[in-house]
């Protein structure tokens, strides 16, 4: 068994929670209860677990009962649909809970991750489950940067949490890594020092314990503040190649600044990065404010502004900047905002 794995059993052996659908076996009653604890937690479905089970202690019963009174027993828990996929899946299955993997996942309602808790709680199937809990244990310990909530990540993660399971039990290892997600390495301000897995863990060594797992925020529109410099000389100006995974990967831009907030000249002008940038062009006159504009993207909205500043020397250029001759600017890709303001720099020019 990998040092992971042992370490965790063994924090389990300690530590593990005597729940009601732990005791039993029964494929019907573990699935009520990781239904139930999809939203919820442990203490807030706790007992609706104990009240359901004892209105509806078997698939029969559950099929044979109204919806309206289903609903009824689910009054409170919210994400009502569960409790309709509930019903819908019990009338489906004629009295039998199915004990293939591909059956089960077929349910209605049941995903992946209550699939494969089913299969292993129940038939002690090897498949490993991947929650919240299991993310944020994995991307911990093994220091994981790589966001849980894309394709690949996803892939990264299932293939993982699929190594570390110890197949000759895969029911204690399951429950196991959850309890220590949801007891030991919690989401906010973990107690590392009280974890028997400190030694080992990547993301302790690397002080990156409140940073992992990485989430990409993919429902929110994000706001960002762009400040483009138009660094001029005679009919050159400089521009610069974005080579970071991001919007406009590889397009060329003008050098820029990027913000947190809206700033004031004074403030720009102030900032490191502005002094690091200006270390190199080395500006003596007075930087002009120009243009601004916002610019919306799918996820994200940039607010942009346009600074003018135009050297007295020749340009100063490293291996990152390039000089560009005004007329040349067909020659390189670039995002619409920028070609925009340029267009406009040589229409007034012109
Ligand atoms: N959360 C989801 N499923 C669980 C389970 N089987 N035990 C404890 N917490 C859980």
């Amino acid at each position: 068994m990998n040092q992971f794995t042992s370490e965790i059993i063994e924090w389990y052996n300690h530590h593990k929670r005597n729940l009601p659908w732990r005791h039993t076996k029964d494929p019907y009653i573990i699935w009520i209860s990781e239904i139930i604890l999809q939203q919820t937690r442990v203490a807030q479905g706790y007992d609706y677990f104990v009240r359901f089970i004892e209105r509806f202690p078997d698939i029969q019963s559950l099929a044979s009962a109204s919806e309206d009174e289903v609903l009824k027993y689910w009054q409170g828990l919210g994400y009502y649909s569960r409790a309709r996929n509930l019903h819908a899946a019990a009338k489906s299955m004629n009295g039998k809970f199915p004990d293939k993997y591909e059956d089960v996942l077929a349910l209605k309602g049941v995903g992946e991750y209550t699939a494969a808790a089913i299969c292993s709680f129940a038939y002690h199937m090897p498949y490993a489950v991947l929650d919240g809990n299991v993310y944020r244990v994995l991307a911990r310990y093994f220091n994981i940067p790589q966001p849980i909530n894309t394709t690949a990540g996803h892939k990264l993660f299932a293939t993982l949490a699929r190594e570390m399971l110890y197949t000759p039990h895969p029911e204690i290892y399951n429950q196991a890594i959850m309890d220590f997600g949801a007891l030991q390495c919690v989401p906010k301000s973990p107690s590392c020092n009280l974890c028997p897995l400190i030694e080992s863990c990547g993301a302790y060594s690397s002080k990156l314990v409140d940073k992992l797992p990485v989430k990409l925020n993919k429902n929110k529109n994000r706001n960002r503040y762009f400040n483009y410099f138009m660094i001029r000389f005679n009919d050159s100006f400089v521009l610069r190649k974005r080579i970071a995974d991001d919007i406009w990967k590889n397009l060329y831009e003008l050098p820029l600044i990027e913000t947190f907030a809206e700033l004031s000249i004074d403030d720009l002008t102030q900032s490191n990065e502005f002094i690091s940038m200006n270390a190199i062009f080395k500006a003596e006159t007075d930087i002009v404010f120009c243009h601004q504009m916002k610019h919306i993207l799918s996820h994200q909205t940039l607010f942009i502004k346009f600074y003018d500043i135009v050297l007295t020397e020749q340009l100063h250029m490293n291996e990152d900047f390039i000089s560009v001759s005004i007329n040349d600017t067909d020659l390189y890709a670039m995002p619409k905002p920028i070609e925009i303001f340029i267009e406009k720099i040589i229409s007034s020019v012109v």
